[in-house]
């Protein structure tokens, strides 16, 4: 690693408890190794450094400061977006699901795929002492990141690792997500959320965890989960309009009612039919509370609720 001008080596197995400093160049060596290792997308390298343990390493460790902490930026970039919107992204989720769901400071809540914590940090100051947060994802360096920073200052929030392999979030996971049930007691959750991640998964991961939230749900508890609605109309409206940086189209049929943006990069982003979703929602007894709620991201609806389309979910 190179910090200004001076060698500093980190081993491996010692990445995740180094402390990082704005700037810091990292290379791998010897490079013949860093020549072999998976790349993704966003440009980091990727070692197994145990069982279930990869490390994710950017070229370069740069920290954004919100709230008190220290982010690294290429986890906060796997969130779809920047620093700079960390705050007004993860505000106008809350008032969402405040909205749509309606939340208590004393309820529990499960996020299936938490990331660096964007929510869960919004929710740090609402949660009161009987409300309790449980935050899961296959990004490795993300979860262990939020439990080093949130869990272990703040008892009631708690985040699980899943090592389930995808693509971009965690190329070396060597399990899938049918493999994992959730961290909570059946019947014990009240609020469950799940922005842009049945965006990256099939259908049979999908099913699983409408199976799983049904599980842990309480009878009258609510999931809230994001996704790309397709249809024809929808499609067109996206293409004229092409409001988001990733070019969606989602031209590739990929199984029934199932299509995909980028044939190279199938799980980059996944749109289902409504029949498709209905078929999931249904195998799972869960059942909509609402017709779906409008996305922004196709410029099909002339008024938006949110940023994707959302079905809000509750056992059948
Ligand atoms: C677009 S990011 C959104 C992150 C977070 N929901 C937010 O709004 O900041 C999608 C997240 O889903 C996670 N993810 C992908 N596949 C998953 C899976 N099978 N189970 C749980 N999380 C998954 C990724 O690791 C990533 O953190």
């Amino acid at each position: 690693m190179n910090r200004d001008g001076r060698r500093i080596s980190v081993r491996p197995d010692a990445f995740e408890s180094f402390a990082f400093e704005n700037g810091d160049r990292l290379t791998i060596k010897p490079r013949a190794l860093a020549a072999r290792l998976t790349k993704t997308p966003d440009g980091s390298s990727h070692i197994l450094v145990g069982d279930a343990r990869a490390i994710r390493v950017p070229p370069r460790y740069d920290l954004a400061e919100f709230k008190g902490f220290k982010l690294p930026t290429h986890l906060v970039i796997l969130t779809g977006a920047g620093p700079e919107t960390l705050d007004p992204i993860g505000t106008a989720h809350i008032r969402h699901y405040e909205k749509f769901m309606g939340l208590r400071p004393d309820m529990t809540l499960l996020e299936i795929g938490c990331g660096i914590g964007r929510d869960a940090m919004q929710l740090i100051d609402y949660l009161s002492p009987e409300g309790r947060y449980i935050g899961i994802d296959v990004t490795r360096d993300s979860v262990e990141w939020c439990r080093r920073n949130i869990a272990a200052r703040y008892r009631n929030f708690e985040f699980h690792h899943f090592d389930a392999q995808h693509e971009l979030y965690n190329p070396l996971g060597s399990k899938t997500s049918l493999d994992f049930a959730l961290p909570a007691e059946a019947g014990s959750v009240d609020r469950v959320f799940l922005g842009s991640v049945f965006t990256h998964l099939f259908e049979a991961e999908v099913v699983h965890y409408m199976k799983e939230i049904r599980r842990v749900l309480r009878p009258d508890g609510l999931a809230y989960a994001t996704f790309f609605r397709y249809s024809p109309e929808i499609i067109a409206a996206a293409v004229r309009t092409n409001r988001t940086p990733f070019g969606l189209r989602f031209e590739h049929p990929y199984g029934d009612g199932c299509y995909i943006n980028d044939a190279a990069y199938p799980t980059g982003a996944v749109a289902y039919t409504d029949e498709a979703m209905a078929r999931m929602i249904d195998a799972a007894s869960l059942k909509l509370t609402a017709p779906y709620l409008r996305g922004w991201w196709s410029g099909y609806y002339e008024e938006a609720d949110d940023g994707q389309d959302v079905a809000i979910l509750t056992p059948r």
